[in-house]
């Protein structure tokens, strides 16, 4: 297992649209671990392959902190195939530094997925939990959660990255 870097804004990669897996083998699931060693040490309850730099469709959840159940589930093609009413909650992302942000997200979703033996696998989860799911899944769409935010609020996020950048070259 690997700690891998995890890519931040405005890196392009973050925008890429990852891509559909169709080969389930071993490589995938230690790509699954040296995600979850590097969500666990960053620490983050979610990550996307992409940031990474891996584009391709995989999210990695920490169910054992949102529902008290397993401990990482790994989510491969995931979509959201239904949702339910909405909710406004605070979001942070582990490629958007030193930023929270209140996002309006759906409440409830259901997800279909395959799991890493490319078995088909559906799960509906409420609260934070669907939260994070619909954060994770769109990183798989390039988008960030920033996206979801005023274009004012976007503008000033980039304008205070710019400026830290700026002060690292210096
Ligand atoms: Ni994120």
């Amino acid at each position: 297992m690997t700690i891998r870097t995890i890519l931040e804004f405005p890196n392009p990669v973050l925008r890429q649209k990852a891509k559909l897996i169709t080969v389930f083998n071993e490589g995938l699931k230690e790509l699954v671990k040296d995600m979850t060693e590097t969500m666990y040490d960053a620490p983050g309850i979610g990550l996307a392959a992409p940031q990474i730099g891996e584009c391709i469709q995989l999210i990695i959840v920490d169910v054992a902190k949102l529902e008290e159940e397993q401990e990482v589930m790994a989510m491969l093609n995931p979509r959201i195939i239904g949702h339910e009413g909405t909710q406004i909650d605070e979001e942070g992302c582990l490629s958007v530094i030193e930023l929270t942000a209140n996002v309006k997200r759906y409440k409830k979703v259901t997800v279909s997925f395959q799991d890493l033996e490319g078995e088909p696998r559906e799960i509906t989860a409420e609260d934070r939990f669907a939260v994070v799911l619909q954060h994770e899944i769109d990183h798989l769409h390039g988008i960030l959660f920033i996206d979801h935010l005023s274009a004012l609020k976007r503008t000033l996020y980039k304008k205070k990255v710019q400026k830290m950048l700026a002060e690292k070259k210096a």
